[in-house]
């Protein structure tokens, strides 16, 4: 392998949120951090020496995007994923979930019923809520150890004057990467009843071997012009705190009314910084972005193998992208409460609590994964051992 992934970093002291927030969020800094979706890798050589090389420069000043940011995205998009995209569809944002919030601020009015689909990645509940929209529940089904999606409870929601969804997909935590089948009538339904789709596709370059992300917007024109797609390279590339993301939309009426909710908030111009990595991962990042791929799919099985030897009352809900794997853990019959202790007090390992996904996600606990591997071993003893204590 030509990068290192098995080097581990020093992160302690950078000001990062999954190791400095430890003690606020779990109570204590001893605990292993594996929740906050950031990666343990440093990111791509090509990423580090754009950014080097603008800094070198000395003045950061307002900055536009030249034709070449707009041209990666593009061939990005075309060569990853076959969709082929235009440079008047592309928009702009310092990140995903503000992304989803202007959207949802563009295309819905107070009041207006919007569906999720729990567990689900949950800063979507606040951009809907702190908006004055109202939540609607699509809950997804877990059937044998894979999510489902409820199409007769999603035509109702939908049917009941339903505005937005705001889908994710690939799904964070579930690890679905959704079929052409599945968007496909997803797609349709919100066609027929004129529900905008807001896909959150951040996840879309983390696809395990095996599967293909394919953008809802791709499968036909008419499911194009009333989505919008949210794409980034922050989880890809390990650059989110360069807060860069990007909007695809090809209906022009609604890419205008979301550009008119950005530029009345002035921040359209971007973050130099972010611009520049951005171009040069989806220029350069390919082979490294490939060698990452392989080892996160190893971590993934490790662990997946880990936890059915040594601690069977817990499941792993195998993802199919995503550097997230979903433990079930409704059999150690613990609540959340006394699931969340186990872990930190016990195991000392920091996870995400499955309840905070949404319904459905009781009884759950979600891992990051990308990290040396000596670290994810250490990690997973430290489960076994509480595990054994308490269960075997
Ligand atoms: C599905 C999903 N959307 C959005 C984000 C965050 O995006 P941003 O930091 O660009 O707002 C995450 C981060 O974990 C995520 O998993």
């Amino acid at each position: 392998m030509k990068f290192n992934f098995d080097k581990i970093v020093n992160r302690e002291g950078t000001n990062t949120v999954k190791y400095d927030l430890r003690r606020l969020f779990f109570g204590t800094n001893d605990v292993i951090p594996m929740w906050v979706a950031d990666m343990e890798f440093e990111a791509p050589p090509c990423v580090t020496e754009a950014l080097i090389k603008r800094a070198q420069h000395k003045i950061y000043g307002y900055t536009l995007k030249p034709e070449s940011y707009f041209q990666s995205i593009i061939n990005w998009l075309q060569k990853r994923h076959d969709w082929d995209i235009k440079k008047e569809w592309i928009s702009s944002s310092p990140g995903v979930v503000s992304a989803v919030t202007m959207s949802v601020m563009a295309y819905t009015n107070p009041g207006d019923k919007i569906i999720v689909q729990t567990p689900v990645y949950f800063p979507f509940f606040s951009s809907i809520t702190n908006s004055g929209r109202v939540l609607v529940n699509n809950q997804l089904q877990l059937l044998n150890g894979k999510y489902e999606i409820d199409f007769d409870d999603l035509e109702k929601k939908i049917n009941n004057d339903a505005k937005m969804l705001v889908l994710c997909s690939p799904h964070n935590p579930g690890g679905r990467v959704w079929t052409k089948q599945e968007l496909q009538r997803i797609g349709e339904l919100c066609v027929k009843n004129n529900v905008v789709i807001v896909s959150d596709e951040i996840h879309s370059d983390l696809i395990l071997r095996d599967y293909k992300h394919i953008p809802i917007a791709s499968i036909s024109k008419q499911i194009s012009d009333i989505t919008i797609t949210l794409i980034a390279p922050s989880k890809t590339f390990n650059v989110a705190g360069l807060s860069t993301s990007v909007a695809i939309c090809s209906s022009k009426e609604l890419m205008k009314k979301y550009n008119d909710i950005l530029d009345t908030n002035h921040i359209g111009f971007g973050n130099i910084f972010g611009l520049e990595a951005l171009e040069a991962a989806y220029t350069y990042g390919e082979e490294w972005l490939e060698q990452l791929i392989d080892y996160v799919q190893d971590n993934i099985n490790f662990a997946y193998n880990f936890v059915a030897k040594n601690m069977p009352k817990i499941k792993v809900v195998k993802p199919e992208a995503t550097f997230l794997i979903w433990f079930d853990c409704r059999n150690l019959n613990l609540n959340d409460e006394e699931l969340t202790k186990f872990f930190v007090n016990e195991a000392k390992v920091g996870l995400n609590v499955g309840n905070t996904f949404g319904k459905g996600g009781e009884g759950f606990m979600r891992m990051n994964v990308a990290c040396p591997q000596s670290l994810l071993l250490q990690g997973l003893e430290r489960i076994k051992v509480a595990y054994d204590s308490r269960f075997e």
